[in-house]
């Protein structure tokens, strides 16, 4: 089982990004964690962050994965681009944010992610990450 984890924009940030709403862990500390928590469930893990709508695109278009762990970030809420991607591969989905975003301002409780994934989990920080994964593995 090949797992894609796509973070998005300011995603690389994390660390020192608003520490108050995001946390202080760092993304490679995530993608640390996803690699060895993958390890331990019997898949490999590979992992990608850019700060552009369509390198992700081009990335999820690559289709060399069997299983799709998304932050999306901002782009969760404006882009149609990444979901219709998404819809195109076939491959699924499970859309994670480190936020509650249903607690913070309302541009941020729209998602063009969540009706083409097959679940969502938001709210436990770096948690959110591995219980995606965890979901996306579970038989
Ligand atoms: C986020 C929530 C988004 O609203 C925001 O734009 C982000 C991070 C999260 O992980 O909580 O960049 O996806």
């Amino acid at each position: 089982m090949r797992v894609l984890v796509v973070h998005g924009p300011n995603l690389n940030l994390l660390g020192t990004r608003e520490p108050e709403v995001y946390g202080t862990t760092t993304l490679a500390e995530i993608d640390q964690m996803l690699a060895e928590l993958g390890n331990e469930l019997g898949a490999s893990v590979e992992t990608f962050q850019s700060n552009h709508e369509g390198a992700i695109i081009d990335r999820i278009q690559r289709k060399d994965f069997d299983a799709l762990l998304i932050n999306p970030a901002a782009y969760t809420h404006t882009s149609v681009a990444i979901a219709d991607a998404i819809s195109a591969v076939g491959i699924p989905a499970v859309e994670v944010h480190l936020s509650n975003v249903f607690a913070r301002e309302p541009f941020r409780h729209r998602s063009f992610i969540a009706p083409i994934a097959k679940g969502s989990i938001c709210g436990f920080g770096k948690e959110s990450y591995a219980l995606g994964l965890r979901a996306l593995l579970a038989k």
